[in-house]
């Protein structure tokens, strides 16, 4: 059914107008400052109206960093396509980019048809994968090379997680070799592997084994050093890199140093390093496990230092490291070491609000800031760009029609993800998407679903970074 969108005040990365937006076949076909629905075919008969006055009108946003089929320490992440999907698309976030993280030993390509074969079918939002590369023998060298070839533009790399999903920096050197040269780009998860695995053990040996000792065990200067090796092994074979869940100002520099020497590296915050710090880590009865990410939240001082990157438009994208595992009965698999604590704090549905509320509405980032971090970067960076991540004639009918006076809380109670806790609970929120399309269909109006599961599409992309 043809959208028109009448009277809200488009937002982009750049823009800001009073428009309407009409959408016909899944993309946007007309963006004037007045369309009368009489001027469309049938005399506009049939299209659906929704009136957005008093909103603002968004490109559908994008998470960059969402891990939703995820075996990892011992057990799985709890979400899937749909719970996953719904939760993003309640929260304003139309496509999201999962990471593909095999074991050590998996074939690249069982891995790749395994992810998909989640996601198809399934998916209530539009998708794309970042493919890990955990090893890099010719067989990986071969498949990965076909993955590209089958629309993954970008791969993902852990210089953490000794054991598990870290690659060795021969093998890293020759992949990046292999990535500059393909024009994939390189995310990468910054920490230093052996230290940490050195300071866990020291710790737990000291019988500090509570949830507020994973920062300890891994702190600010081990992510720096990790950023400075990728940006280093970026410089000398000449591959883009992107550091995800970038957490502190000592990383965040080291990009920024890297950049100026010339160095294409783009920088991701996500939501819980811009909004939570350590002390919710360190909370009692191992409450404070729900907060043990990697990197892990970070003093307070930190989140000033990076909503100003964001500005300053050093940070380039805001995303979330979605990654859902109970409270009960796999947090807590942890409660006498905290090194086998499942990593991660979900936060796919709230990022956009919280990103709002406390980026937009407390006065840290504008608008077009906001747009520009959690869309249109993203879109630009991984190669979806201008069919996602901005308003135009032409781009898919990604939209979010926002409602910026709404007040509420967030809670586990509206939370769509299947994971029992939500890390915000309680918190003040302020706007709301009350309206979000995909392509073109409504999939969500006044904070609930009420879309098609399964229209959700894998985006292919191309590489671009040569
Ligand atoms: O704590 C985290 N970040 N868990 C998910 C895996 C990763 O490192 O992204
Ligand atoms: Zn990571
Ligand atoms: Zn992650």
């Amino acid at each position: 059914m043809p959208l028109l969108i009448r009277g809200g005040r488009i937002i982009t990365a750049s823009d800001d107008r009073l428009a309407d937006v009409y959408c016909e076949g899944e993309t946007i076909t007309r963006i004037e400052p007045s369309i009368d629905p009489r001027s469309l075919p049938a005399g506009g008969a049939g299209v659906e109206v929704v009136d957005a006055s008093g909103r603002l009108v968004f490109p559908g946003f994008i998470d960059p960093h969402v891990h939703i089929h995820l075996p990892f320490m011992g057990t799985h992440a709890k979400d899937d396509y749909e719970s996953a999907g719904m939760a993003a698309l309640v929260g304003g976030t139309t496509t999201l980019i999962e990471m593909i993280c095999p074991g050590p030993k998996d074939e690249p390509s069982a891995a790749f048809d395994e992810w998909r074969s989640k996601a198809e079918g399934r998916a209530a939002g539009d998708y794309s994968f970042h493919m890990a590369a955990v090893r890099f023998d010719e067989l990986a060298r071969r498949q990965l090379r076909e993955i590209v070839e089958d629309g993954v533009a970008s791969f993902k790399v852990f210089l953490a997680y000794k054991g598990a999903l870290n690659l060795n920096e021969a093998d890293l050197f020759a992949l990046m070799e292999m990535a500059g040269s393909l024009g994939v780009i390189v995310t990468a998860h910054c920490e230093n592997a052996e230290a940490i695995a050195a300071m866990q053990a020291r710790l737990i040996g000291e019988g500090r084994t509570g949830p507020e000792w994973h920062e300890p065990s891994r702190p600010t200067i081990v992510e720096a050093e990790g950023v400075r090796r990728i940006t280093t092994f970026a410089e000398l074979t000449g591959a883009h890199v992107y550091t995800v869940h970038t957490s502190c100002a000592e990383a965040v520099r080291e990009a920024v140093e890297a950049r100026l020497r010339g160095v294409n590296v783009w920088v991701e915050a996500v939501v819980p390093h811009l909004t939570l710090d350590r002390s919710f880590a360190e909370r009692p009865d191992f409450e404070g496990a729900k907060y043990v990410m990697s990197p892990p939240l970070r003093e307070k001082r930190h989140q000033d230092f990076l909503w100003n990157a964001v500005r300053a438009r050093e940070i380039a994208t805001i995303g979330t490291d979605h990654a859902p595992f109970d409270f009960r009965g796999q947090k807590d698999m942890g409660r006498d070491d905290f090194t086998k604590i499942p990593n991660g704090v979900p936060s796919l549905q709230e990022r956009i609000a919280l990103v709002y509320t406390h980026g937009v509405a407390a006065g840290r980032i504008d608008l077009h800031t906001f747009v520009d971090a959690c869309s249109t970067q993203a879109a630009r960076i991984f190669g979806m760009y201008p069919k996602k991540g901005t308003i135009a004639v032409g781009s898919d009918a990604d939209l979010v029609v926002w409602d910026p006076d709404w007040r509420g809380t967030l809670s586990r109670r509206t939370s769509l993800s299947r994971v029992d806790y939500c890390a915000f609970e309680g918190w003040p929120v302020q706007g709301r998407a009350s309206v979000v399309t995909l392509r073109g269909e409504v999939q969500v109006r006044d904070g609930a679903f009420v879309g098609t599961l399964a229209r959700g599409r894998f985006i292919p992309r191309k590489p671009t970074h040569f």
